[in-house]
């Protein structure tokens, strides 16, 4: 064979090789079934069956700017992800201006009324508006329809997070930046509501997420530092009521919880292993497309969480076990 057909070969084998691998790279590029970077930051993921679904903000360069979209990805490994496009497509719901803002959104099935609830974080540009937005669908991919918005429990709501316990009952998480913390609320029975304060959390934290864990609840957050990443921390309870312990670094400090900031916690239930993967957004303001995910299984049991080193690691779905992929690469951040 001569050099250009060896070249050639290389140049198809080794991307087929690497995307067939279970390998999750903390920080880098993560391409979909169409080979695009994926579009859904500040996200949420749901299961259904065997599919998991992961919904967030979709923020190509492209993006027609009177819009904003709500990227949707089916998986049945965590790995492999295939686009079903925009399962939103909103044009300013509640006339905004034109720097208007829907982030993070998070979606819920309601099982009985066979419908997905989508909930963001709705904005004018100041961020003064401090709502959520709720759009309706009858299929997880979409398309979702705009319902309405509000300020859950009447207060300001700017990062939202979602938590399903494990009975399947809803919370919805939200930062309260006038009383300075952050609430987990309980839904209305049709989810399109928000009725109960479980509990408000005295800790000024966004990017709020809540996991269940061998009988104990872990909440993290992150300081207000806008885009620019910060140490995330979390506290733990015996109930989601409270009381919650003080809040505690969960990586080194000076590595700004390397370069991320949280936006939930996926619990992995297997036939061997629980692992519970922290899901964090590495933002790129000035260039949102090329934001990048931080997945990475935390170290968790006890009373303590700990977020590794980041490594490229791999997932067995049926098992729930993790390992490292064995590349030693530095991540960037
Ligand atoms: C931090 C939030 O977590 C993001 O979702 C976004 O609202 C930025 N702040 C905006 O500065």
């Amino acid at each position: 064979m001569n050099r250009i057909r060896i070249t050639m070969l290389c140049l198809l084998v080794v991307p087929a090789l690497l995307f067939s691998q279970n390998v999750i790279t903390p920080g880098g590029v993560w391409s979909d079934d169409k080979g695009e970077h994926i579009q859904a930051h500040g996200g949420g993921i749901i299961k259904l069956g065997k599919k998991y679904y992961w919904y967030g903000e979709a923020r190509r360069a492209d993006n027609d700017t009177s819009y904003r979209y709500v990227g949707c990805y089916e998986s049945e490994d965590l790995v492999h992800w295939k686009s079903r496009g925009h399962a939103l497509k909103l044009s300013d719901p509640e006339q905004l201006g034109q720097r208007w803002v829907l982030e993070r959104p998070k979606v819920f099935y309601h099982k009985k009324n066979r419908t997905y609830v989508m909930y963001f974080h709705l904005d004018d540009a100041r961020y003064k508006l401090a709502r959520v937005g709720v759009a309706v669908s009858k299929t997880p991919q979409g398309p979702f329809k705009y319902l309405k918005s509000f300020r859950p429990l009447g207060l300001e709501s700017r990062d939202i997070g979602q938590f399903i316990d494990d009975d399947g009952t809803p919370y919805l998480i939200f930062e309260s930046r006038p009383t300075k913390g952050f609430y987990i609320a309980g839904l209305s029975d049709d989810y399109l509501d928000v009725v109960k304060e479980v509990c408000f959390i005295r800790s000024p934290l966004e990017g709020g997420a809540v996991v269940h864990y061998k009988g104990l609840y872990y909440a993290i957050g992150s300081a207000l530092t806008g885009w620019n990443p910060n140490p995330n921390k979390y506290a733990t309870a015996k109930t989601l009521a409270g009381p919650w312990s003080e809040f505690k670094d969960i990586a080194p400090p000076e590595t700004n919880t390397y370069g991320s900031q949280s936006t939930m916690m996926l619990k992995v239930e297997g036939t061997k292993a629980v692992t519970v993967i922290f899901m964090a957004d590495q933002w790129k303001p000035k260039t949102q497309w090329d934001s990048r995910y931080l997945w990475m299984p935390l170290q968790i049991g006890e009373g303590r969480l700990w977020l590794p080193e980041p490594q490229p690691w791999t997932l067995n779905i049926k098992t729930g076990e993790w390992k490292p992929a064995g590349d030693q690469r530095k991540v960037p951040f």
